[in-house]
């Protein structure tokens, strides 16, 4: 009632003048804070109004001269009277949220003060999506996460892909403080880790997100075509990898839907590690029914993939041709292909694609061993110059 009165008192009276500037005070959470006010005793020596300190946004009167007129035990006024000054201190110990706003302190109708009091608060992270913080998605599709944060000042938000900053992904939902970061195209080195943290002046806090990116498997085995002889027993040995780890993973013929069982000597199939699967055969090559084109073939849920290669029944024994193959068992390029190449001689079957550097390669290759070969010879003759040297020395 008395409130109102107040406010309405100081609503019909035209301030005469200004005797103070609107101050700020910042105060963190759980701070004290001390709201002075002071009128000089002469200024107006006849006055005998008190001085009340007010909330501006609610409208409550907080202290009639020295005594608090609110239920908070946290408001205290610190009188200080001298011969020439009257100050009344609002003090607030343990500042809430609430607290912030604007304090007036008059005195009759003169404002002897006005304060904003700014409470700061640090920033908290009050939603986030996806809510169980996992993300699963398929390579190629695009991943979308989301922070929402609230503290003040206005915390800023930064995201981060495996600690690395995609500034350019992010945009903020105009009139909300939710910030949201689109992973496009996601692949599957993006999998790991997304955090969005918001900082104000006070602190900093995040959120960390686990991002699962799902690839179908990547096929790889150690050549495209080699030559073997009928009763030779070759060792192929296919890598799968893929997330989740492949299910079917197997070897076969072209366009059978069913894997290899003839001619299979030995068969390993080796998980290692939570990406890869290792799949090993022996062959026993004992009739020429078994040259021929052959598939390692693997599947998962994001997809199906497999690689090619031709084992060819060598005729003819010349140097050349066992060189040939034998490089070629040895060449690294041992990349996913889903072609096969139809170089030399003796094609089993038709092939789709024709590929050039497997043939390069096999040059390079040979040129290096002349070298080597050349390197040794020298080597070898050094090594008989010393032992006839150290057999002159001792006669
Ligand atoms: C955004 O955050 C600021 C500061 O925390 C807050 O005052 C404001 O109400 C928020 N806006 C929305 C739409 O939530
Ligand atoms: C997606 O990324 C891959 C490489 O990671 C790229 O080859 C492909 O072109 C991209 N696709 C689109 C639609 O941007
Ligand atoms: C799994 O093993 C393969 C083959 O040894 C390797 O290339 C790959 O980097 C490994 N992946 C992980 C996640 O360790």
């Amino acid at each position: 009632m008395l409130s109102i009165v107040v406010i309405t008192y100081i609503l019909l009276i035209q301030q005469p003048y200004q005797t103070y500037q609107l101050e700020t005070i910042e105060a963190a959470l759980a701070s004290t804070v001390e709201l002075s006010c002071s009128v000089g005793q002469n200024i107006e020596p006849t006055s005998p109004a008190k001085i009340i300190w007010i909330r501006d946004d609610r409208a409550d009167i907080v202290s009639l001269d020295s005594v608090i007129t609110v239920r908070d035990r946290r408001l205290s006024i610190l009188t200080m009277t001298s011969i020439d000054r009257e100050e009344r201190i609002l003090r607030i110990t343990n500042v809430e949220e609430q607290d912030h706003g604007l304090y007036r302190c008059i005195r009759g109708d003169i404002t002897l003060n006005e304060i904003l009091l700014d409470v700061l608060i640090p920033p908290r992270i009050t939603s986030h999506a996806p809510e169980d913080m996992r993300m699963i998605v398929r390579e190629g599709k695009d991943a979308r996460f989301s922070c929402t944060a609230t503290g003040r000042p206005t915390p800023t938000i930064v995201w981060q892909v495996n600690g690395l900053s995609r500034p350019t992904l992010v945009t903020t939902i105009a009139g909300t403080n939710e910030s949201v970061l689109i992973l496009r195209n996601v692949s599957r080195f993006d999998s790991g880790r997304v955090d969005c943290s918001a900082t104000n002046t006070l602190s900093t806090v995040n959120r960390q997100f686990l991002l699962d990116v799902k690839y179908r498997p990547t096929v790889t085995v150690p050549f495209h075509w080699s030559y073997f002889r009928v009763n030779d027993s070759p060792t192929i040995t296919c890598l799968a990898c893929s997330s989740p780890p492949p299910t079917t993973f197997d070897f076969f013929r072209p366009k059978h839907a069913n894997p290899i069982t003839k001619g299979i000597k030995d068969k390993f199939d080796e998980v290692l590690n939570q990406t890869c699967r290792q799949l090993t055969i022996t062959l026993h090559l004992s009739d020429t029914s078994l040259f021929g084109a052959y598939v390692c073939r693997a599947k998962n849920i994001a997809g199906i993939s497999h690689a090619e290669f031709i084992i060819k029944e060598l005729i003819q024994s010349t140097k050349h041709m066992k060189s040939i193959s034998e490089e070629h068992a040895l060449t690294p390029t041992s990349i996913i292909i889903t072609t096969s190449s139809s170089t030399v001689t003796k094609n089993d079957e038709p092939s789709e694609r024709h590929i050039e550097y497997s043939y390069k390669s096999n040059t390079v290759a040979t040129g290096i061993i002349a070298e080597k070969n050349q390197a040794f010879q020298l080597s070898t003759s050094l090594l008989l110059l010393i032992v006839l040297l150290f057999v002159a020395s001792r006669c």
